[in-house]
């Protein structure tokens, strides 16, 4: 009897302790918050964990590139939409009300099952996008932690907007674009992560449930105390919750790969043929995008520079495949060897690569990281929202890019490409991003912050 009892008892421990290493991630279908979600899956399970990815039946990830993790797709969640920055704040409304249902279903079954195979979950992670996660997680008593896949700066001053709304400052008056926004130097007023499409309605809608963490455990940023001390110091003021800086992923994870679209690999070995820090390498990400004036004077800017580079142009809402194909054909005939051109690249590697002298970008998050990381100094060219943030803090903070602002004009860009690439002030500058990347390297050393912050992090999931 007693050894029966014995075993009962140890049985129920083990499933204890086999919930408190099984997690439940839902990350948000778009490629630059796909890979810090997949990132961060494939660090905590090198920790011990489980993994369960929840994701839309919108551009899922692939399973077969995470042999070690569990894919469920949720029900319904199939939309046709291209992600673009016009209809961005629609799709994400209606991922929010398509999950919100089928994901409900599905955590009552695993629930329901109450099968020793199948334990529940210690907690959900979830996309800060994915703000439907946190009601239903907490519908079913399990705990949720919100993984911020931007930078804490736009976290923190997006709670300027909904201010500027009941002071009737919506939209900004051209007057204050270029003021200084209060306490939250050197951002302008123009720089604020005002996405433009939308009613207005839908986007203060949309920036409460991003801000809205009452339901939350904890939060996860995807960055480092080197390069958001005092914003990360204001979110821990305002938010009472643990916080966890464990970045940057794609360092702590290094062999993570989720791109949704084919690589083109090619381009490595065109680079290899390329003089150290001779190339400018040219992307604006998964969503933002130039018109065919724009790629037009960015062609003759580049042409005219006589620097080599690497451009990705994707096709999109703005540029058809069919126009893509005839521009670069012809454009290629004119540069010849001195340009390559993909339609997405290995980025990672392409910055990490001897040749890249410098990184003409849309400073996403990700890729402002991926740069700073390999010490490729950046001309920064935001489109939208947190894109604005970063150019700010790259150039005005982190000093390590300059920033573009004004129309797209083929001598303008001439003059800036050469600047960076072979004048003496983008030596300085590419020194500077050099000694940056030490001090984010040295974020990630055995016992730097963000090694440290990920240990803390899981100590607070076994815990809880
Ligand atoms: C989106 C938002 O637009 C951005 O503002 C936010 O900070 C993150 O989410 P995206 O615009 O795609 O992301 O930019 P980014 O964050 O830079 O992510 C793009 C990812 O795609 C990077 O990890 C980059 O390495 C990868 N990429 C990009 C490629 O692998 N190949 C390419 O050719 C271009």
């Amino acid at each position: 009897m007693l050894l029966h009892l014995k075993s009962s008892s140890s049985r129920e421990m083990e499933k204890q302790e086999e919930r408190g290493r099984k997690l439940l991630l839902v990350p948000c279908p778009f490629q630059g918050h796909i890979n810090p979600m997949l990132q961060l899956a494939s660090v905590l399970h090198s920790k011990g964990f489980s993994i369960t990815i929840a994701h839309t039946q919108f551009d899922p990830p692939n399973p077969s590139a995470h042999p070690a993790f569990d894919f469920i797709s949720i029900p319904d969640t199939f939309l046709e939409q291209q992600t673009s920055p016009e209809n961005m704040i629609d799709l994400v409304l209606l991922l929010n009300a398509k999950c919100q249902e089928p994901f409900k279903k599905f955590l009552a079954q695993m629930i329901n099952r109450q099968d020793p195979s199948h334990p529940q979950f210690a907690c959900i992670i979830y996309d800060e996008v994915m703000y439907f996660s946190p009601a239903i997680a907490n519908h079913f008593k399990l705990p949720s932690i919100m993984f911020r896949t931007s930078s804490a700066t736009t976290f923190l001053v997006r709670a300027v907007i909904p201010k500027l709304h009941l002071q009737g400052c919506l939209p900004l008056p051209d007057s204050i674009l270029q003021d200084p926004v209060p306490e939250h130097y050197p951002l302008r007023f123009k720089d604020l992560p005002v996405v433009k499409f939308g009613s207005e309605e839908q986007i203060l809608r949309l920036m409460a449930n991003l801000f809205n963490t009452e339901r939350s455990s904890a939060i996860i940023f995807n960055t480092m105390d080197c390069l958001e001390q005092s914003s990360l110091a204001m979110i821990q003021h305002q938010k009472q919750l643990p916080i966890f800086r464990i970045g940057p992923m794609h360092k702590l994870a290094p062999n993570s790969t989720s791109s949704l679209l084919e690589e083109d690999t090619s381009c490595i070995a065109w680079l290899d043929k390329q003089a150290q820090n001779s190339v400018i390498y040219i992307s604006l990400g998964s969503i933002a995008s130039m018109d065919s004036k724009e790629v037009e004077e960015m062609a003759w800017g580049l042409a005219n520079s006589k620097q080599p580079f690497l451009w990705v142009i994707r096709s999109s809402q703005k540029i058809a495949s069919e126009w893509i194909e005839s521009f670069t054909k012809d454009f290629k005939n004119s540069v010849g060897e001195r340009g390559c051109i993909v339609r997405w690249a290995p980025q990672k590697k392409v910055l990490a690569h001897d040749a890249v002298g410098g990184f003409w970008t849309h400073c996403g998050w990700n890729s402002t990281l991926e740069s700073i990381c390999e010490g490729v100094p950046m001309i920064c060219r935001p489109c939208y929202g947190d894109q604005n943030v970063t150019a700010r803090y790259v150039s005005q903070v982190w000093k390590v890019g300059w920033q573009y602002e004004n129309e797209l004009k083929r001598g303008v860009i001439e003059k800036i490409v050469q600047r960076l690439m072979v004048e003496e002030e983008g030596k300085e500058m590419r020194k500077r991003a050099r000694d940056l990347k030490h001090m984010v390297e040295a974020s990630i050393d055995k016992d730097g912050p963000s090694r440290n912050s990920l240990n803390e992090f899981v100590e607070f999931i076994t815990s809880s």
